[in-house]
């Protein structure tokens, strides 16, 4: 099956009771047995829940894996993911990476004795001096959120084969529409669905993604044992988003080039990250890599003053200020002073997060409209 194919097929059973179409919500926590043990697959709903399995079929089938594994929220799949490790273990990470998960290994893991190196992997040549008989892991964003640099996942793929690490890709930004990180070395994917997934901004939830049955059970187990999982309501809407994600994913990287070049364009701009750009610094891996170059774009204003970036984002029509990214309807965001806060401006600076600095998600909506706000939303400067 091609990808479209599969976001409508994938994963998905019809019921041989009702013959209904779509898997449906299997709203229950528990399932009956007819003896001790002997039951129809599943006892328990942290365990396993069919609507939530549906899911997890479709998601691996979409990223060419095996397992998928949900959780409540993108940030529980991370947090699950370091679960896998154990204190003393090192995880060289891309510095450019969203906040939150900044935040979880600063103030969560590196407390369990787990040691976080960050680092800039646009050249993965940086990697090899950070490499010790103590690290386990290499942690990587592509395109990178906010700044959309570009990471060569093959050749990180061959660092970690070659040192036996666990490579993990958080594909949120690409998703598989775009780019498959397990066909290209990684070891697991992780997701935050809530974003270009779901697709439609009325969900929270995460995934990971991986082909190795050792790995997949230390993962199911995690799942089980610390228990954040998402309900089989949240889980029936991700399956509906999933659906139309080719539709989406198409429109997106339409909409996103002719945004992209006309910020560039633009008097009022200073500098635009967006990695179909020729002169992106790794458009030539994009290119590789990817099979679009997605509606995620940053920018800059002239002058770099934080007033100018509040006014642009909280003067836009379509482009609604709000966090996160990858709905249906366009976003605007402000990362040094939501997304990526967390991240002390020091740290921000040095990868580009400047005061200035503001991110886009573009939306679906009719290409149009979104260019007539911008323009008129800039002419306030
Ligand atoms: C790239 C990336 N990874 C992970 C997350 C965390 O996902 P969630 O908000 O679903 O917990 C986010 C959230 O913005 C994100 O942008």
């Amino acid at each position: 099956m091609k990808i479209g194919t599969k976001a409508i097929h994938a994963g998905e059973t019809s019921t041989t009771t009702t013959g209904s179409i779509k898997t449906p919500i299997y709203q229950t926590s528990t399932y009956v047995q007819s003896s001790p043990g002997d039951h129809e697959g599943y006892e328990y709903s942290r365990t396993g829940n069919p609507t939530r399995n549906a899911l997890e079929k479709t998601l691996a089938s979409l990223e060419n894996g095996k397992h998928g594994i949900c959780f409540a929220s993108g940030m529980a799949a991370i947090d699950s993911i370091i679960k896998i490790l154990s204190p003393g273990d090192e995880v060289i990470s891309t510095n450019d990476l969203y906040g939150g998960t900044y935040r979880i290994f600063i103030d969560i893991f590196d407390r369990f004795g787990i040691k976080f190196h960050f680092i800039g992997m646009e050249n993965p040549n940086n990697i090899a001096k950070l490499i010790n008989e103590n690290t386990k892991m290499i942690w990587a964003e592509t395109p990178t959120n906010p700044m959309l640099n570009i990471i060569d996942i093959h050749s990180l793929g061959k660092i970690a084969v070659k040192h036996n690490l666990i490579f993990v890709v958080d594909n949120t930004f690409a998703t598989p529409y775009l780019q498959r990180p397990l066909d290209l070395g990684a070891n697991i994917v992780i997701h935050s669905l809530t974003k270009y997934m779901g697709g439609h901004s009325d969900v929270v939830m995460g995934a990971v993604v991986c082909k190795d049955d050792i790995l997949s059970e230390k993962l199911y187990s995690i799942q089980n044992t610390c228990g954040a999982i998402p309900g089989p309501q949240d889980s029936f809407l991700i399956l509906r988003g999933i659906r139309t994600l080719h539709l989406r994913m198409q429109r997106h990287c339409e909409n996103g080039k002719i945004v992209a070049d006309f910020l560039k364009n633009h008097p009022k701009i200073d500098s635009v990250y967006w990695p179909g750009f020729k002169s992106h610094p790794n458009h030539e891996i994009a290119k590789r890599q990817m099979d679009d170059f997605g509606g995620m774009i940053s920018f800059t204003l002239k002058g770099n003053k934080l007033e100018d970036a509040k006014k642009v984002s909280s003067s836009m029509k379509f482009f609604t200020l709000a966090e996160s990214l990858g709905g249906v309807e366009s976003l605007i965001c402000h990362p040094a002073s939501m997304t990526h806060a967390a991240i002390p401006r020091e740290e921000r600076q040095k990868t580009g997060t400047v005061d200035s600095l503001i991110r886009l998600s573009v939306g679906v909506e009719d290409i149009d409209d979104l260019i007539s706000d911008l323009n008129k939303t800039l002419d306030l400067l």
